[in-house]
C-alpha cells in the first residue's frame, strides 16, 4: 500500500473544492504543530510531500494526497488551536475543519493526533466529542514520542487511554509514533490497510 508513491492533488479552502467522493478517505487532524504533515510524509516515505514547519499554522488548506496504486485519499488538515493567525482566517479554518469532519460520507477514519508531551487538551476533546456525535470513526495517534521522558510518556499514554474510554466512535487502541525515528509507522500502516480491506 505505501510501497507506491502518493501524489499531491490539490489544496482546498472550501468544501466545494474537494474532489468527488470516489475514494476511501482518511484525515489527519490535531492541534497546530502536533506533527500531522510530518506523519503523512513519514507514512508515505516522501519527505517533501506535505509541507512542514517549526511555526504553527503551516498547513492552511485541506491538502489532498492520493495513492497511485490504491483506492486511498489522505487529507492533511489545518491545525486547530492556533491563535496567532488573523481571526477571520482562524474562523474560516475552524469552520472548514468542522464541515469536513462531520459531513463527508467517504471519510472512513480520522486520525486525531495528540502530542505525547502534553496528552489531550480541551480542543482535542471538543473534536472527539464532535466525531462521537457525528458517528465518524477515529483513532488517537500520539506524536513525537522521541521527545518526552519515559515517565512523562507513560503518564500521557495513561491519560489518553482514560480520555478515549467509553467514547463510542473511538478506536480502542492508541498508536504511538515518532515521525523522526520511525516508531509506530508499521502499526499505523496496518490500521490503514485494514480500512481498505473492510
Ligand atoms: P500545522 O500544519 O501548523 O498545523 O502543523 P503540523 O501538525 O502539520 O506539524 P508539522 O508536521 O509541520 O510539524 C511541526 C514541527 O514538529 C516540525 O518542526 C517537525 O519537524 C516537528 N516534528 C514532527 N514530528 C516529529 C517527531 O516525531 N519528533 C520530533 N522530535 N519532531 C517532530
Ligand atoms: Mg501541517
Amino acid at each position: 500500500l505505501f510501497a507506491r508513491p502518493f501524489a499531491f492533488v490539490k489544496g482546498c479552502v472550501r468544501l466545494a473544492d474537494l474532489p468527488p467522493m470516489d475514494r476511501v478517505e482518511i484525515a489527519f487532524a490535531g492541534r497546530s504543530n502536533v506533527g500531522k504533515s510530518s506523519l503523512i510524509n513519514a507514512l508515505c516515505g516522501t519527505s517533501g510531500l506535505a509541507r512542514t514547519s517549526n511555526t504553527p499554522g503551516r498547513t492552511q488548506e485541506l491538502n489532498i494526497f492520493e495513492s497511485q496504486s490504491e483506492n486511498l485519499r489522505i487529507v492533511d488538515m489545518p491545525g486547530y488551536g492556533y491563535a496567532k493567525a488573523p481571526e477571520p482566517k482562524v474562523k474560516a479554518w475552524t469552520q472548514l475543519i468542522h464541515q469536513y469532519l462531520t459531513g463527508r460520507a467517504t471519510l472512513r477514519r480520522v486520525y486525531v493526533l495528540v502530542d505525547s508531551r502534553h496528552g489531550p487538551k480541551d480542543n482535542d476533546l471538543s473534536v472527539m466529542n464532535e466525531l462521537d456525535r457525528a458517528a465518524v470513526s477515529y483513532q488517537v495517534v500520539m506524536t513525537k514520542i522521541d521527545k518526552p521522558s519515559a515517565k512523562e510518556l507513560e503518564a500521557n499514554i495513561a491519560s489518553t487511554y482514560a480520555t478515549i474510554a467509553k467514547r463510542p466512535a473511538a478506536h480502542p487502541d492508541v498508536i504511538l509514533t515518532s515521525s523522526e525515528k520511525g516508531d509506530g509507522l508499521g502499526h499505523l500502516r496496518s490500521e490503514i490497510a485494514l480500512l481498505l480491506e473492510g
